[in-house]
């Protein structure tokens, strides 16, 4: 199952390292190379020489070993792996890593790795619950670092909560789903909107929302994870977008509407984007003044609807297309009754008033093709991605066969 897949183990202090030879004995057994990092901290635990049978290959330990550094040791390290493995990963590495610190080989190697990296912690329950490793963990996961655990139980040092290293069994199964996960959607082109549009009224004022396209951008980097080829076309915002096949900066939905039609053909389309209904029907080319009148109409222009001229698309409509539908009442009943006017297979309702648009958090009820709801509760925007992910990855093994291959046209009647 992991033949010809590399890695790069990096065994850091903690008595969980024990486990680790473990997780190497199960790595080599299915096939997979290991090609091991033991940190000083680590080597007092366990010894190179345990490591390095069990692995079948030399022990890292020195950044300064001649060997290694003439050859660029460390960046090799990264660039031969498929992926990085952290077991286990001590607080001083975690806050490392956030910091990007480099000061010996492990610390090093992860600052100038370029690949997916798994991390499964181990420490003591006050150390893990200590709001400066939970600051670097958040810093960790939101880089789309994997964590695995920890797990609740016994400590070493005898007192009992969370922070013990997952059993290798557990880290094993992660990084088999992880390798599964990666081909899951390659070969599929992606198409998402996200973030707001602005619309101009004049050369400083403009017609906004307050979406802050961390959901859109979400979605990317999970889909881009699975293996999708990803084109990402976000209106303006702060947030640093995730790094996709394509991405396109737009600033209207009228643009947008154009980077969308020259995006496609696709395989799937997510419409994230809280794209302005209304644009100003005409846009000043100066700054509009104050007349006295103490009063100002604004006539508007009402905008392409993008979500639904691909739904609808005569030659080019993707297999899935998905919504979003923001609302403020009655979530459910009008998201439906949009999946349905906009001729879309999916819409995730997200009732706004409980969390602030553009917060952290959203409460998805997913509606499909048969109209059936699943209510997600509460989520993070990183896990609603996740599942939206898993939902289209469920959908692509069953088989576009399988799937509604009616017209667009007919699509609409229904
Ligand atoms: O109608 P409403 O704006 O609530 O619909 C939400 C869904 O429609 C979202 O998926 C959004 O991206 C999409 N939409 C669009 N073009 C518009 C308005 C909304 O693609 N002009």
């Amino acid at each position: 199952m992991l033949q010809d897949k590399t890695v790069l183990l990096i065994i850091s202090g903690g008595i969980a390292a024990y486990k680790s030879l473990e997780l190497i004995r199960l790595l080599r057994k299915e096939g997979a190379n290991v090609r091991p990092i033991l940190t000083n901290g680590g080597a007092q635990f366990i010894t190179p020489l345990s490591v390095a049978s069990l692995a079948e290959h030399e022990v890292y330990t020195d950044l300064w070993s001649l060997k290694d550094e003439t050859e660029m040791g460390h960046i090799r390290l990264s660039r031969e792996a498929d992926l990085v493995v952290i077991a286990p990963a001590s607080a001083d590495l975690m806050a490392k890593m956030a910091q990007g610190i480099a000061n010996d080989l492990a610390s090093t190697c992860l600052a100038a790795n370029n690949k997916p990296v798994l991390i499964a912690p181990a420490m003591n329950q006050e150390m893990w619950a200590n709001p400066a490793n939970q600051d670097n963990l958040e810093t960790l996961r939101n880089r789309g670092y994997m964590i695995c655990g920890p797990a609740d139980g016994e400590m070493a040092c005898g007192e009992t909560g969370t922070g013990r290293m997952m059993e290798a069994t557990h880290i094993l199964a992660d990084i088999k789903s992880f390798f599964a996960y990666q081909k899951a959607l390659s070969g599929k082109r992606v198409i998402v909107t996200s973030g707001p549009t602005y619309e101009p009224i004049d050369p400083v004022r403009f017609i906004g929302n307050r979406s802050s396209g961390k959901q859109g951008f979400a979605i990317a980097q999970a889909l881009m994870q699975a293996g999708a080829e990803v084109h990402l076309i976000s209106g303006p915002v702060s947030v640093k977008p995730p790094k996709c096949t394509t991405f396109t900066s737009v600033e209207t939905a009228i643009q947008m509407a154009e980077a969308v039609e020259n995006a496609l053909p696709a395989d799937i389309f997510i419409s994230v984007a809280a794209v302005s209904d209304w644009r100003a029907e005409t846009q000043s080319s100066q700054k509009i003044k104050k007349d006295g009148s103490q009063k100002m109409q604004l006539k508007l222009a009402e905008n392409p609807d993008i979500l639904r001229s691909v739904a609808t698309h005569a030659q080019k409509r993707p297999t899935l297309v998905i919504g979003f539908a923001a609302e403020t009442q009655n979530a459910v009943e009008n998201a439906q009754a949009k999946r349905t006017k906009k001729a879309c297979d999916w819409i995730l309702a997200n009732d706004v008033t409980e969390n602030n648009f553009g917060g952290d958090n959203n409460h998805i009820h997913f509606i499909t093709s048969d109209n059936s709801i699943s209510d997600w509760g509460q989520m993070g925007k990183k896990d609603i991605a996740q599942r939206l992910v898993g939902a289209i990855i469920e959908f692509c093994k069953k088989g576009e066969s399988k799937h509604d291959t009616s017209t667009a046209e007919n699509r609409i009647a229904k």
